[in-house]
């Protein structure tokens, strides 16, 4: 499920952009600063990528901002997280949407503050008609529970023999593409259990930058290398 695209210079663009957002952190403690500071400006910095992905004529932006590990961390720094997506949603969203830009949530629905979820609901629903870019914030999300999931739905329905189109067609997000290009941040190599099934066949890009530090310039070196990256699915070289 994964197709090439490319920009109006001919350039292969990814259609599907994903990336872990990490080091937020630790760009804070590098500052002295508690670590809601840096989730803080981490949320700033994705903004404004946001406008930048349009741009480059992505089609579906998604981010891991809170995986189903998450929950393991300090109450403070859970709530702390919460509060801002709740901060997010009630103030960006209208911008978003002035992009042409729908929002949507991946991920399991529980264990999310009810208030949180309502809201979540609304700006699925506000943004919906909305073409040009998907923006897609993974929280409470993690590949290996939504592969579980998406089985559990099959077993219950009382289906026997399963091929990868059912289990696709039982994801949270079935019409959104795989990833062509997964970037991380931070210097960390790992997947860390995002688009565990979808990134089979993804290219990877991984960057010392924290988060918070992610400009535009980091975005186009990242797309540059992409562009040159020669995808054979597991077939052979054209
Ligand atoms: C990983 O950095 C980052 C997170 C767990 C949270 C990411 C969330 C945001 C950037 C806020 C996003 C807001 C919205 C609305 C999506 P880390 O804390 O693991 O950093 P570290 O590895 O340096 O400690």
């Amino acid at each position: 499920m994964t197709t090439e695209n490319e920009n109006e210079n001919n350039k292969k663009i990814p259609k599907h952009l994903a990336i872990i957002l990490d080091g937020n952190g630790r760009w804070a403690k590098k500052r002295h600063l508690p670590r809601l500071l840096g989730h803080r400006a981490g949320l700033r910095k994705l903004e404004n990528m946001v406008r930048l992905v349009k741009r480059e004529g992505i089609r579906y932006f998604s981010v891991y901002a809170f995986s189903t590990e998450n929950w393991t961390r300090p109450k403070m720094e859970v709530d702390g997280l919460m509060s801002l997506f709740r901060f997010y949603i009630r103030h960006k969203v209208e911008e978003i949407k002035a992009e042409g830009a729908r929002i949507r949530f991946c991920g399991r629905k529980n264990k999310i503050p009810e208030d949180l979820l309502e809201q979540m609901n609304w700006a699925e629903e506000y943004t919906k008609d909305q073409n040009i870019l998907d923006f897609i914030l993974c929280i409470n999300y993690g590949g290996r529970a939504e592969i579980i999931d998406a089985v559990n739905k099959i077993i219950d329905s009382g289906q026997k023999n399963i091929t990868e189109e059912d289990l696709r067609k039982n994801f949270y997000l079935p019409d959104v593409p795989d990833p062509d290009l997964i970037i991380r941040t931070s210097g960390e190599l790992r997947l860390s259990n995002f688009w565990l099934w979808e990134s089979a066949y993804s290219e990877y890009y991984f960057t010392d930058t924290y988060w918070p530090d992610f400009d535009e310039a980091e975005l186009k070196k990242a797309l540059e290398d992409y562009a040159g990256r020669d995808r054979r699915y597991g077939g052979l070289k054209k």
